[in-house]
């Protein structure tokens, strides 16, 4: 899995808490392997030194830090997440030195879009098509994320998921199985290097296996029923491809597969993760999910519930303790073997080798005498890359009359209650992020126009008129702030503001805790209070621009017929803002594909862009009755999969292949010339679609295989080829084997999913 890049050393050997205030210095014993090492602990472990190894603990109000430090003393715990200081960490390592063996403890976060500096959520990340932007933002959360102590953060999310009423959507990659596989193997490269215990480098754990992005109905935390070849061909190669690329670490999801809890899922954990992908590193359970089996309806208790999360093949129990508690008393009566304990334990033993911390167990933390004296300081944040990540995430949806950019003159009218918002412009999963850091739209705007144009602001609605779902969203944390002003009155402000301007721009959506983890929405619509003031500023007759800020596809059929033009902006973390002021002004071409389908209806979903064709398929240009369909709205996404405009356009020519036919060891190549028919330079993103005409099993009208994003100046040509082998045109059959059959393809190249050109081959 990873490099080895130190020798082993013993691990008995009594380290004082003061050194932690030097450079520890490995000692160099003769023991190289890590096998040697690991067993030879292992022998000198007692049954409780072992399951506390099996102990993830988190901080809270029911765990405070005085009964964990006592736990640590006496070798219960085994790693730890949530606390998130050097500071904080160190006083924790520091107690494993009054632990009889001294095994250091691991230490790991949520790092999921950035940890000081937030970059664009991952659905942003993934709409910007840019592997070099998304190795740059995961290989500074890596380095942040060390700079704080951490060894392992809980992330790539690479959770396919084809149904935006789930909150998590934000989180993931989108729908789409080649590219969430291309960014899950970056997001592990730029995170682990070649070693994790490297000092600007953390371990990946990927996370949720298996299948938690296709929940039931988008609600989160539910059930997964789905087809053996529907899995393995488009939910589990992200996974797989996290593994392939070294993750050290699984979390293993809430949600039952067919029936059975991933988190008691023998077949997931052991038959498919470990023997037929060859993952040796650790599994976690996600938050208490191993007592979770109990509400599942699989265990009569908690006891019950830890002795089939061991045996299926969890190797840490995050939160419950449910192993502390129960695993000494199902060894005893004989209910779970040595073995099974012993196994986990080496996962363990494992992972933290590879961390380096057996060699240095204050690796990552350093003497305190480096220790940031503000965790939050300006000079630990990396805003220059911050802001070129999110300019590359923003998709244009619409710009007519080229109403965009905006001229750096006049008068602007920015309205809404997402404008001036820090905390919702950072996302969900902003970390150690903090608020006061993030630029808002108005402060970018602000920052991009100096004195050269005024800029009013007001903030026009709230998020939400919907009392009962500000509570909700405040249930945890005070995230949605509420003006107590009445809604007409706040419209009436914003109405007046804007009849002074010579342009409105409406910075509206979801506020970041409505896409997020048990944010789950009936109706992905932009709430009411925001719809009316849209109403409202429409009736201005001003030119109306749309800075859409959400974690999720949309509905947006509406905005998309008032608004002049519309900007998905997702979230776009610290440097949001600015970012988006580039693009606003045309700083900045932008150049981002939707990387999930936006449904004109809730009542669509799932709509995405891989389906099948089903034996009555629905044709626009002949549409019939008997078709599958939906009556009562137009057929089809508002925006489909691939999606985004540019402020200069492009050209595609038609296809040229290398050959008509493909041989399983040849190579065929598909070609296009793409023009920069504009008067700007810009980027686009040129995808390859293949299309398995007839199979043994009914295969997807069209699939993403591949794609180049390109920068062309005005005018410029480029020829962009695809290479397509036997090996791309793959798919899992029936008795689940990864076959090619022999006949026609289809190739489909274009700038988004739907509007593309065509050619078909033979594959021999
Ligand atoms: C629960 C979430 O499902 C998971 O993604 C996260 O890593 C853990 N909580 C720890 O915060």
């Amino acid at each position: 899995m990873i490099k080895r890049y130190f020798l082993g050393v013993m691990i008995c050997l009594a380290v004082s808490p003061a050194i932690a205030e030097q450079q520890y210095v490995a000692p160099q014993y003769q023991l190289k392997e890590k096998q040697i090492f690991i067993e030879k602990l292992m022998q000198q472990m007692t049954m409780e030194e072992k399951i506390g190894q099996l102990n993830l603990v988190s901080i809270g109000s029911d765990y405070p830090k005085p009964a964990i430090m006592a736990a640590i003393r006496d070798g219960k715990v085994g790693a730890m997440f949530n606390t998130v200081t050097k500071v904080d960490i160190r006083r924790m390592q520091d107690q494993v030195q009054y632990s009889r063996l001294k095994i250091p403890l691991f230490y790991a976060y949520d790092v999921v879009h950035g940890q000081r500096t937030v970059f664009p959520i991952s659905l942003g990340l993934a709409a910007s098509w840019d592997m070099d932007a998304v190795a740059l933002s995961a290989r500074i959360s890596a380095k942040e994320t060390a700079a704080d102590g951490l060894n392992m953060t809980f992330s790539p999310m690479v959770d396919i998921t084809r149904d935006p009423r789930w909150g998590r959507v934000s989180e993931g990659f989108g729908e789409d199985t080649y590219l969430t596989s291309r960014l899950a193997k970056v997001m592990v490269e730029s995170y682990q290097g070649d070693d994790p215990s490297a000092p600007d480098r953390v371990m990946a754990n990927v996370k949720h296996y298996a299948l938690y992005g296709a929940g039931e109905g988008g609600r989160d935390y539910n059930s997964v029923d789905m087809s053996l070849p529907k899995m393995f061909q488009d939910y589990m190669p992200p996974y797989q491809a996290a593994i392939d690329a070294g993750a050290g670490g699984v979390m293993v999801a809430l949600n039952a597969v067919n029936g059975i809890p991933a988190t008691s899922n023998t077949w997931l954990l052991t038959d498919v993760l470990r023997q037929q992908w060859k993952f040796n590193g650790v599994t976690v359970s996600d938050h208490g999910a191993i007592g979770g089996l109990v509400k599942h309806g699989v265990a009569e208790n908690d006891r019950q519930a830890a002795m089939m999360a061991l045996k299926a093949g969890v190797n840490m129990d995050m939160y419950d303790n449910m192993y502390g508690k129960y695993l000494p008393g199902l060894l005893k009566d004989g209910l779970i073997k040595q073995q099974d304990i012993d196994t986990a334990v080496r996962n363990v033993l494992g992972v933290k080798w590879d961390m380096g911390l057996f060699a240095d167990p204050y690796r990552h933390l350093g003497p305190a005498s480096t220790d940031p004296v503000d965790t939050n300081a300006e000079s630990r944040l990396h805003r220059a890359e911050a802001r070129e990540v999110a300019r590359t995430s923003l998709v244009l949806l619409k710009n007519d009359h080229n109403t965009l950019p905006l001229a750096k003159s006049g008068t602007i009218a920015l309205i809404g209650p997402l404008a001036d918002s820090q905390r919702d412009v950072m996302g969900s999963w902003s970390a150690a992020g903090a608020a006061k850091q993030s630029v808002t739209v108005y402060q970018g705007i602000k920052n991009a126009l100096g004195t050269q144009a005024t800029v009013l602001y007001s903030v026009g609605a709230n998020i939400t008129d919907d009392a009962a779902i500000v509570k909700y969203l405040n249930s945890y944390d005070k995230s949605v702030e509420v003006d107590p002003r009445s809604p007409q009155a706040m419209i009436d402000e914003a109405v007046n503001t804007a009849k002074k301007a010579d342009v409105v721009v409406a910075v509206v959506g979801e506020s970041q805790g409505m896409a997020h983890e048990a944010s789950s929405r009936s109706d992905i619509s932009i709430p009411q209070s925001q719809r009316d003031l849209l109403k409202a500023l429409k009736a201005t007759g001003k030119p109306l621009v749309l800075v859409l800020m959400n974690g999720r596809p949309l509905t947006l059929g509406w905005e998309n017929d008032i608004s002049d033009a519309m900007l998905e902006t997702w979230f776009s973390g610290t440097e949001g803002g600015n970012a988006i002021a580039d693009v606003l002004f045309g700083d900045y071409n932008p150049s981002g594909k939707l990387p999930m389908t936006f449904p004109r209806s809730v009542g669509q979903i799932p709509i995405y862009n891989s389906v099948l064709n089903t034996g009555r398929p629905f044709n626009p240009q002949k549409p019939d009755k008997y078709t599958s369909r939906y009556f009562d709205i137009t057929n089809g996404p508002l925006f489909p999969f691939g999606y985004g405009l540019s402020y200069t356009d492009f050209s595609v020519s038609d296809i040229t292949l290398s050959s008509t036919t493909l041989d399983s060891k040849g190579t065929l190549t598909a070609s296009v010339t793409v023009t920069n028919t504009g008067k700007r330079s810009g980027a686009t993103v040129v995808q390859l679609y293949v299309q398995d005409v007839v199979a043994s099993i009914s295969r997807p009208v069209k699939e993403l295989k591949n794609f180049s994003k390109v920068m062309l100046q005005p005018g410029e040509q480029r020829v962009i080829s695809f290479p397509i082998t036997e090996q791309d045109l793959r798919f899992y059959n029936e008795n689940l084997k990864w076959v090619s059959e022999a006949g026609k393809f289809n190739v489909f190249i274009g700038l988004d999913s739907q509007n593309v050109k065509r050619q078909s081959f033979l594959l021999l």
